[in-house]
C-alpha cells in the first residue's frame, strides 16, 4: 500500500490544490494532505481553519486524510508510514523551487521520493498569494477556490478588516 503526502500551506486552498489531491487519490492508495502549522508565517486562515475548509472539500472520500504538521515533513512521513511526496507543478517557476525540496527532502531521508503532478492547464495561474490578493481588494475568486469555500474566504476578509 502506498500512501502520499501533500504538503503544503493551503492558506486558502484551491483548485489548483484540488485538482492535485483528486488526482492524487486515483494514483495512490492513501494519500494524506499536511497543512503546515506555519507559526512563523503570517496566515489569512488559522491551521484549524484551514484543516476543516479542506476537510469540508474532500472529507467525504475513503483514501484522503487531512492533517496538520510541524517541523520537517519527512519527519511527518515516517510517523505515518508514507514514502511519497506529492507536489503541484504549474511552471518552470514552480520546477526550480520544486527540485530544490525534492533533493533537499531526498538528502533527509533516502526512503522518500517526490512525485509532481503538472496541474491541469487551467489551474496553472491559481495561486493562494494570488486569491488573497483578490480577495483584499473584493474582486471575485469564483472558479478559483472550491465553490463551497467562497463565503468562508469572504467573511474572513470582513472580518480581518473589521467590516
Ligand atoms: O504551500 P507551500 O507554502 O509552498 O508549502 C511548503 C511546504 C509546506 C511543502 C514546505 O515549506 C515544507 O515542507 N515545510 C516543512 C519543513 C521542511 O521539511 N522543509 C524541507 C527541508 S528544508
Amino acid at each position: 500500500m502506498t500512501t502520499a503526502v501533500y504538503p503544503g500551506s493551503f492558506d486558502p486552498m484551491t483548485n489548483g490544490h484540488l485538482d492535485i489531491m483528486l488526482r492524487s487519490m486515483r494514483i495512490f492508495d492513501r494519500v494524506i494532505v499536511a497543512v503546515l502549522n506555519n507559526i512563523d508565517k503570517r496566515c489569512m486562515f488559522t491551521v484549524e481553519e484551514r484543516l476543516a475548509m479542506i476537510k469540508k472539500v474532500v472529507g467525504n472520500y475513503d483514501n484522503i486524510e487531512v492533517k496538520s504538521f510541524e517541523g520537517l515533513l519527512v519527519d511527518f512521513l515516517k510517523v505515518e508510514g508514507a514514502d511519497v511526496i506529492v507536489k503541484g507543478l504549474r511552471g518552470v517557476a514552480d520546477f526550480d523551487y520544486e527540485i530544490q525540496m525534492a533533493h533537499t527532502n531526498k538528502k533527509l531521508s533516502q526512503d522518500i521520493d517526490t512525485v509532481l503532478l503538472m496541474t491541469e492547464p487551467c489551474n496553472s495561474y491559481i495561486s493562494s498569494s494570488n486569491i488573497k490578493q483578490i480577495v483584499h481588494f473584493e474582486g471575485d475568486i469564483s472558479g478559483l477556490v472550491p465553490d463551497e469555500l467562497l463565503e468562508e474566504i469572504y467573511a474572513k476578509e470582513r472580518k480581518n478588516r473589521g467590516i
